[in-house]
């Protein structure tokens, strides 16, 4: 019954054990294993590196599930297909046997790595049965323990001085719903609080003036805040995510790009954050007159787009030029939140004197959603709705993250691990500075460039090829997005190969 990392034996449930799984049957079986093991001797049942055993990478076995799965669908974006019940750790198993130490997690959302013994025993735990097994409508009949859970789990980590709260499936979502609060809000203050006209009500419904106003939100090139519509309008980073989707004409803002070192380019550097916020004033006036901007939304670092900086300065000004132009700050945390830089959320990192209006989230968070400030609480009931409205299942989940986060000291981890990681990858890129530079970071949220995409690439799949499973952004870096549970060893394991794959193939 046990896997190759002894799961069984070190109290975590195996694949066939798993596959059992119905309450009666199985619930002795459970009983007497669940609970062996705290989640704190977790990673000593990890294997000890990766291990890649196929001539190639993928191996046989993804190749032909691939071409079954491109029958269904375009698959080209698949990369490998996993063996999740042998995935342990910060290390995933795809179907051939090859183990690889992953940097890059599921696209930045895995907060504890693989079948983490505490998410097991709470999806095995039969008093969390009922939220698995039936979804709510949370909108209208929430079960008699949501509020509790939104206080022990999202309440208990909400940024300083947010209050409230919104649940959601994904984070396009969340942003798509963040932007119709604000414009609510933006809506509600022109009206100075009146209830709408009937014009207004009859021409929404025909998506006309003034019942649909002409209001934009304002966001950054290089940004990335999802797919859906309002979204996508808002995203750019790709071409290829936007190509023939109709959009809105909002104003898009300069976002400051840095040269690094950052100690020998403090000048240049601090006049790419004039820049930008210059830029964001201009418009914000520009586009007073045709399309008001109601928000802005920002990224504390622009992942997708290509591990983006600006300085905690550059955000303070950027939170009080919204303050000064009554513009709505939507802080979008779907992949910096929920700890990888060393604090919940990235935008603590900056000192606000006033919180951001809206934060938004959802990854290592596992549910979507967004806190908010009081005034952005829609007065009316099905305005910020849909069906689900996220899941409570992950809730339950989300409770044993931020446990095993607070009892095990996991941001401590982060910034610990993150700062050995950032010095490794200065000492690599001092090694080979022809083919990598612009380090950077914040706790492990690293990234580095390579001379252009080409180069990029093959450095992805050679290190696949020696184990590392990492991913790409932006146009010609490679990002780092470890579980929370990585560790100064893991990092050893990461640089080591990364330095084989710069000496000897890149
Ligand atoms: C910063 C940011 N916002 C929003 C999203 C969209 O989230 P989702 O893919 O869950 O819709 C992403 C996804 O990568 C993201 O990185």
């Amino acid at each position: 019954m046990a896997n190759t990392y002894g799961i069984v034996s070190s109290g975590i449930i195996s694949r066939s054990l798993f596959k059992q799984l119905s309450i009666g049957k199985c619930q002795s079986a459970f009983k007497s294993r669940r609970f062996a093991v705290s989640s704190s001797s977790y990673l000593a049942s990890e294997p000890q590196g990766p291990k890649v055993v196929t001539a190639e990478v993928p191996g046989p076995k993804s190749v032909s599930l691939k071409n079954e799965l491109s029958q269904l669908q375009n698959s080209a974006a698949v990369q490998l297909f996993i063996d999740y019940s042998q995935s342990y750790g910060n290390y995933i198993r795809d179907v051939d046997g090859n183990t690889y130490l992953d940097v890059y997690n599921q696209i930045s959302s895995l907060p504890l790595g693989y079948n983490h013994p505490a998410m097991i025993n709470a999806v095995t735990n039969p008093a969390n049965l009922e939220a698995f097994v039936n979804r709510p409508a949370l909108g209208i009949l929430p079960p008699s323990n949501f509020v509790e859970k939104l206080n022990t789990t999202l309440m208990s980590i909400a940024p300083p001085g947010l209050k409230e709260i919104q649940t959601m499936a994904c984070g396009s979502c969340s942003n798509e719903n963040a932007y119709k609060a604000v414009c609510f809000w933006y809506r509600n203050k022109e009206r100075g609080g009146k209830p709408p006209t009937q014009q207004e009500l009859d021409s929404c419904m025909i998506n006309q003036l003034p019942g649909a106003p002409d209001l934009s939100i304002l966001s950054f090139m290089g940004g990335f805040h999802g797919r859906t519509f309002g979204a996508l309008a808002t995203t750019h980073s790709k071409p290829i995510h936007k190509l023939d989707v109709p959009s809105f004409d909002w104003p898009i803002a300069h976002f400051p790009k840095y040269k690094y070192p950052l100690e020998e380019h403090t000048k240049e550097n601090a006049a790419e954050d004039a820049k930008s916020l210059a830029h964001v004033e201009e418009l914000i006036e520009q586009y007073k007159k045709k399309r008001p901007v109601a928000g802005l939304i920002v990224e504390p670092i622009q992942a997708e787009g290509g591990d983006n900086h600006a300085s905690d300065d550059y955000f303070r000004k950027l939170r009080q030029l919204c303050l000064k132009k009554g513009v709505a700050f939507i802080c979008d945390e779907v992949q910096t939140g929920g700890g990888p830089t060393g604090k919940f959320w990235a935008h603590e990192h900056w000192g606000l004197d006033v919180p951001p209006d809206v934060v938004t989230f959802s990854k290592k968070m596992l549910t979507g959603g967004y806190y908010y400030r009081e005034e952005f609480r829609p007065k009316e009931g099905y305005r910020v709705f849909n069906t689900w409205l996220g899941d409570p299942s992950k809730m339950v989940l989300l409770q044993e993250v931020v446990k095993v986060v607070k009892e095990q000291n996991l941001l401590k981890n982060m910034e610990m691990t993150g700062k050995h990681l950032m010095s490794g990858l200065m000492d690599t890129q001092k090694r080979h500075s022809s083919k990598l530079f612009n380090v950077r970071g914040r706790g492990t949220f690293t990234a580095m460039d390579f001379v252009n995409p080409e180069t990029r690439d093959k450095a992805i799949k050679l290190l696949h090829k020696r184990g590392i499973h990492c991913g790409g952004s932006g146009k010609q870096t490679l990002r780092i997005r470890t579980a929370l549970i990585f560790e100064l060893k893991h990092v050893d394991i990461f640089l080591d190969r990364l330095n084989q794959v710069l000496a000897e193939g890149v």
